[in-house]
């Protein structure tokens, strides 16, 4: 064949090409696939479900619930203030004293079960409201957070009449009231992580949810009551800072848990600074994932992929700084791309969706910012070629190269589907770098050799290492902070002590 007539057979096949792709979408444009929610039933008010009872707020005021996908208004919510927060902390007090902590610990346990029961049967349900009102894809909800909540129930069900043996032999017993505050981006698996072990170690709760993602946990309250839970043993409380705060400020709480960003966690630790309160953070990460060049980089890149993209980085141990050696940067940043241009963004109902929406309007402001700030300050930015759906709050998967250390990109928390690509030459170079941070919840690292990943675990300052994988949770297993990632620990034996006073 002449080279023309090459050229000409080359042309046409191109043009068959683009008219077939015309015709039939890309091959990984698949149809709508959304998940029904006819048969959803989400109130259109709720109130606070405290003492047992679904009480309206003494101030009678309520406010919206949106779903940030869609901007719809999902149903009104109770706003508890402080006179609403002490009925609560009343509540919870007469059931402990008179029901709780004298219930025998297998009893207990029963409660417990039945809860992580009731969720596995709602599961479908407790999926969609958490996307509909949260934003992320229903492929996570579904298979990560429901199952997890359920297992987190199930795990300290066991413990409730085992804690003699938790404590190497050393009796426990329980702090009294818990105060527990949890943030949107697992709205339903948070408010498992507090209640669920607060439970088991005999302590009666008050759980406020984050203001833009109430939902689940209000269907939380529904199962409890269907549980027939003792009447105040947990008490559900909706509203926005100044609830938490006031939740913060009771008197009667023995104990506070907070999850959520490290200003607040920092105002909380001056809250109850010089009372007698226990406290738990669990605060920002700015997590380091470390690729060798050695490592198997698909399996890699689909594992940053994971830490970052899907659920659009609001995972505060987000891989969000990725250390990258230097001598497979350029081959690991073009898989990159070629991963970003086939992620789906767009309904989170859909259950082919990788993307979701952004939590909310403030949160997609300040995403926006940081991307700003990082282009003025001279990284290259490189963001998927994904239309946006015209309604809701949205940001595409976004990476930056040619970062600064010193960059805010590679300092901030960014909160988003935004990753921030740095080198690194020498094993020593890249635990330097991925030290640098005043952050320490949680780290990856990627590499063929699994001495390395024993040495460096060794030396990074994070709570949490994953090795050849990313963003695996595990009821029994331990999960929290260094530095201003904040202290004390969630999940395992660990995760217990954090409600019992060891005597
Ligand atoms: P936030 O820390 O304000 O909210 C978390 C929870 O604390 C919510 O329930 C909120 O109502 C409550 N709260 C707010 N002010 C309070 C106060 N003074 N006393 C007691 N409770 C209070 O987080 P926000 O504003 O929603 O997000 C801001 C940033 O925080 C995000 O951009 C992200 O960087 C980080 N964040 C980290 C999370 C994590 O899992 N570590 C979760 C959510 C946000
Ligand atoms: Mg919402």
């Amino acid at each position: 064949m002449s080279t023309q007539e090459l050229s000409r057979t080359k042309s046409a096949i191109d043009k068959s090409t683009a008219s077939l792709a015309l015709e039939f979408g890309h091959a990984w444009d698949y149809a709508p696939a959304p998940e029904a929610k006819d048969h959803v039933r989400i109130q259109p008010r709720y109130d606070l479900f405290v003492g047992g009872r679904w009480t309206a707020p003494k101030s009678g005021k309520y406010f919206l619930t949106t779903s940030p996908s869609t901007e719809e208004s999902l149903a009104e919510v109770a706003e508890a203030s402080a006179e609403d927060v002490d009925l609560a902390v009343k509540a919870a007090r007469t059931a402990y004293e008179k029901y709780w902590a004298k219930m025998r610990p297998a009893e207990r346990a029963k409660y417990i079960f039945r809860i992580a029961r009731a969720i596995q049967e709602k599961a479908r349900e407790l999926a969609i409201v958490e996307s509909m009102d949260g934003g992320k894809p229903i492929k996570e909800s579904r298979d990560v957070d429901i199952p997890l909540a359920a297992a987190h129930f199930f795990y300290h069900a066991g413990w409730a009449d085992k804690l003699d043996y938790a404590f190497h032999g050393r009796k426990v017993r329980p702090l009294g009231v818990a105060g527990q505050i949890i943030p949107w981006n697992f709205p339903l698996l948070m408010a498992a992580w507090k209640i669920a072990p607060a439970l088991a170690c005999g302590n009666t709760v008050v759980l406020k949810p984050a203001e833009t993602t109430p939902l689940t946990a209000l269907l939380l309250a529904h199962i409890i009551e269907e549980a027939e839970l003792p009447p105040g043993v947990v008490n559900i409380v909706t509203g926005a800072g100044p609830t938490g705060a006031a939740l913060v400020a009771h008197p009667d709480v023995n104990k506070i848990a907070f999850t959520g960003s490290t200003e607040v966690g920092k105002k909380i630790q001056k809250a109850i600074a010089g009372s007698r309160k226990r406290l738990t953070l669990e605060l920002g990460g700015k997590a380091a994932n470390v690729i060798f060049g050695d490592a198997p980089l698909d399996q890699a890149v689909e594992g940053i992929v994971n830490g970052i993209y899907f659920n659009q980085g609001h995972v505060c141990c987000a891989g969000s700084r990725l250390l990258v050696e230097e001598s497979v940067h350029d081959v690991v940043v073009k898989k990159l791309k070629d991963r970003l241009q086939n992620l789906r963004l767009g309904d989170p109902l859909d259950k082919n969706t990788d993307v979701g929406a952004i939590n909310s309007k403030m949160q997609l402001e300040k995403i926006k910012e940081l991307v700003a700030a990082g282009e003025h300050e001279g990284a290259t930015r490189y963001s998927a070629p994904c239309a946006l759906p015209d309604k809701g709050y949205w940001f595409p998967p976004t990476f930056f190269t040619g970062a600064a250390q010193a960059s805010r990109i590679a300092r901030e928390e960014i909160f988003g589907p935004v990753l921030t690509v740095m080198t690194f030459r020498t094993p020593d170079e890249a635990v330097e770098k991925a030290n640098n941070t005043m952050y320490g919840l949680s780290a990856g690292i990627w590499t063929d050799k699994g001495a390395k990943i024993f040495w460096m675990a060794g030396k990074l300052k994070a709570g949490v290492i994953w090795g050849n994988t990313y963003n695996k949770f595990d009821p029994t297993s331990p999960f929290g902070g260094y530095k201003e990632s904040g202290f004390g620990r969630e999940g395992g034996r660990h995760g217990l002590s954090a409600y019992v006073e060891v005597v």
